[in-house]
């Protein structure tokens, strides 16, 4: 069911760190930060041959990942993004399956512009998984 690793997103203190971490270190192309304010967080996109990382860094109040930065004062990977074909055969898998999709269900746009789901880390090995339909 799912398909190509989309993504991986790391919360990080300090973006403009970790950016260029990535940009100058690791030598990856790295974007310029992107605020999301209907997601609570800045993006730095890292563009990998095979997949993104995304550098999260909270934007505004109630950000998110703030509570997640709080308990992983350095950083740490967030969550992981698998593409899906069909995102509502998906949830309605996962579903039967006794997987809990978190909110109330139904997709909402994520980061890029495409429905996603997120599904609750204590059914996945204590990881976070996005779902998105590509
Ligand atoms: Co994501």
């Amino acid at each position: 069911m799912i398909g190509k690793l989309n993504h991986v997103a790391i919360a990080v203190p300090d973006l403009a760190a970790a950016a260029a971490q990535y940009r100058d270190t690791l030598g990856a192309k790295v974007s310029a930060p992107n605020d999301e304010p209907d997601h609570g967080v800045t993006v730095v996109f890292v563009e990998l041959p095979n997949a993104k990382i995304e550098l999260l860094h909270p934007l505004g109040e109630g950000s998110p990942i703030a509570p997640f930065l709080e308990r992983n004062p350095s950083g740490g990977i967030h969550h992981i993004c698998f593409e899906v074909d069909d995102i509502l055969a998906a949830r309605d898998k996962l579903k039967a399956d006794g997987a809990r999709v978190l909110g109330d269900g139904e997709p909402k746009t994520g980061a890029h512009g495409k429905p996603v789901l997120f599904l609750h880390p204590k059914d996945f090995c204590g990881t976070l998984i996005e779902l998105e339909q590509a």
